[in-house]
């Protein structure tokens, strides 16, 4: 059997404090109708002000470490999926790796917006196939909550904070990633993006006054391409390992919109119920997005040995991929 980098342990964490529609009713123009009825989103957590995106993946770290029963030490790297790092430079990943007290690994930063845990398992699995390392932690994390414009309705309704992470270990017995396919379309960069605090509008009382610190968003654009592009990731990935969707235990996409999937799973002759889904209670997590929602997943109890589970995303870049993985 050819080495394959299985998931041999997961973990997640979502802050505390809970943020419903009916909260953002008294902040925005909105209401829970709209909100539930265009998104499918009921609540969402917000991180506490002494939580940055690194506090939240370490938590989600840790909880992986110990279902995967190894140490820190027993890692070979750690990548970190953000666009919202607790600072530009150092990357969170070095951050986390700082928390958990291991030396002599490597740690990098993966930028694919809610398409980076995809692209961070690509690259990990990339590692781990080739033979030069065994042992990698993949998170996904997010803190939308600090780059969201709290006075914008078209957006601020859509996004939550999370951390979801695993622990992918080389494998001889045919289980582990399959197949990975990532795209992007730079083109489309001004779909979804925060225009200032970079080295092109830096950090400034021009930036702050034009309020470009925060996401900006074409939504009914983003929306179509979303559904395109999804199923398209779907499709290649079942076509390059000869299978159909029937053959897939459990659909895990990104958590952006119900109507976002349901019209993938309409599209792809797919039912709802083969589709996981928890965004009605954590809205939009970013990169944390499928790795919760694969938690829940596993702890539930939907996901047996050998089962095929199909990963898939899009997000700002544009950027899109699935990954295919035999349990
Ligand atoms: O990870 C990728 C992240 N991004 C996405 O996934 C975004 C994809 N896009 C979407 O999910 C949807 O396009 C939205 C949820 C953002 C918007 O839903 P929509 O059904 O496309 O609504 P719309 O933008 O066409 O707006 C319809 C109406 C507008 O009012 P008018 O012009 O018809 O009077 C909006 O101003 O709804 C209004 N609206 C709202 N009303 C109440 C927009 N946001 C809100 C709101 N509450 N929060």
């Amino acid at each position: 059997m050819p080495v394959r980098s299985r998931i041999i342990g997961v973990g997640s964490y979502l802050p505390t404090k809970i943020l419903t529609n009916h909260d953002l009713e008294r902040e925005v123009d909105t209401s829970d109708e709209w909100i539930l009825d265009r998104t499918g989103i009921r609540e969402r957590r917000i991180a506490s002000e002494e939580e940055a995106t690194s506090d939240l993946a370490f938590n989600a770290a840790k909880e992986a470490l110990k279902g995967a029963g190894i140490k820190p030490e027993d890692l070979d790297f750690i990548i970190v999926a953000t666009v919202t790092p607790d600072m530009l430079f150092p990357s969170s990943a070095c951050l986390v790796q700082q928390r958990l007290g291991v030396k002599g690994i490597f740690a990098f930063d993966i930028s694919a917006a809610c398409s980076g845990f995809i692209y961070a398992i690509s690259v990990a699995d990339q590692y781990i196939r080739s033979g030069i390392h065994r042992t990698g932690l993949v998170i996904g994390a997010d803190t939308f909550s600090r780059v969201v414009d709290w006075t914008d309705r078209n957006t601020c309704v859509l996004f939550g904070d999370g951390a979801g992470a695993v622990v992918l270990q080389a494998d001889y017995n045919g289980r582990g990633i399959i197949s990975t396919h990532l795209y992007s379309d730079g083109t489309l960069w001004d779909f979804l993006y925060i225009p200032g605090g970079g080295s092109r509008i830096p950090p400034g009382e021009e930036m702050v006054k034009k309020r470009l610190q925060y996401v900006k968003m074409r939504g009914n654009e983003t929306f179509k391409v979303a559904v395109n592009t999804m199923s398209e990731a779907i499709g290649e990935a079942l076509k390059s390992n000869g299978l159909t969707s029937a053959d897939i235990k459990l659909f895990i996409p990104h958590q952006a919109n119900l109507r976002i999937i349901q019209a993938v799973g309409k599209r792809l002759n797919i039912p709802m119920e083969r589709f996981k889904i928890n965004l009605d209670r954590y809205g939009n997590t970013s990169a944390a997005s499928i790795p919760i929602a694969l938690y829940e997943a596993v702890m539930e109890g939907e996901i047996k040995e050998d089962d095929y589970i199909l990963l898939e995303a899009f997000g700002g870049g544009l950027t899109w991929g699935s990954a295919l993985i035999r349990w």
